[in-house]
């Protein structure tokens, strides 16, 4: 597994937004947006299919290139608080699809539960995955999204993970469970405490998004 943490100056800016616990509610959210975009952004890279061509400018014809529209990226935003994340992911890529998913945890034993599954039965074969959540603390969330993916047809290679914090226990989990699985997150935290945040984190990403 790869884990990327892009070294750009505007993502370290949106996390530290995101860490401020005086942070309103509507800044956290434009906020969570704006680093997705980046984060999304910095995963296409050298990862979308392109067509080639010609066409005429006003005054010549130019070779061009363009995002292959027959080849749509499957943006899976685990709900809630990856809505956030995601939203701007059809901004910056030409072409997506969106399937929700919405996992929660369970305060007591922090065991995920699905409580809205809209993927298809069968994923067509070879198709670019971008899995959006912003916190992988425990890793029992992303582990149980991208098991729903791979019962549907799809290999740990195709898929990309896009957080705004990674704590250790989550990239241990998919390291282990999913080797060919690429992570982009804003930062990686040092550690989950026993109430399953991520230390420092930046608290419950999806009450502070939707309170
Ligand atoms: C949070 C977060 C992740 C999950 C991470 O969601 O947004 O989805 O917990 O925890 P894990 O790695 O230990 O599984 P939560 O269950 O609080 O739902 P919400 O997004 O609706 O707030």
């Amino acid at each position: 597994m790869l884990v990327f943490v892009p070294p750009h100056p505007l993502i370290k800016h949106w996390v530290s937004v995101l860490r401020n616990e005086q942070t309103p509610c509507a800044i956290f959210k434009s906020a969570m947006a704006e680093l997705g975009r980046l984060l999304i952004y910095e995963a296409s890279r050298d990862w979308l299919p392109t067509i080639t061509g010609e066409i005429e400018t006003p005054v010549a014809v130019a070779s061009v290139e363009f995002i292959d529209p027959r080849e749509p990226v499957l943006v899976v935003p685990i709900l809630r608080a990856g809505l956030a994340l995601a939203e701007l992911a059809s901004s910056v890529l030409p072409a997506t699809k969106t399937y929700h998913l919405g996992l929660c945890r369970d305060e007591e034993t922090l065991r995920p539960s699905i409580y809205l599954n809209n993927l298809p039965d069968k994923i067509p074969e070879g198709s670019r995955v971008l899995v959006v959540d912003p916190m992988l603390a425990t890793g029992g969330t992303i582990v149980a999204a991208i098991d729903l993916l791979i019962e549907r047809g799809v290999t740990s290679k195709q898929i990309k993970v896009v957080s705004a914090v990674a704590a250790p226990p989550a990239l241990q989990k998919l390291n282990n469970k999913f080797p060919g699985l690429h992570v982009y997150t804003g930062i990686i935290d040092p550690e989950v405490n026993e109430k399953g945040f991520i230390i420092p984190g930046l608290g419950d990403a999806g009450d502070r998004s939707f309170a």
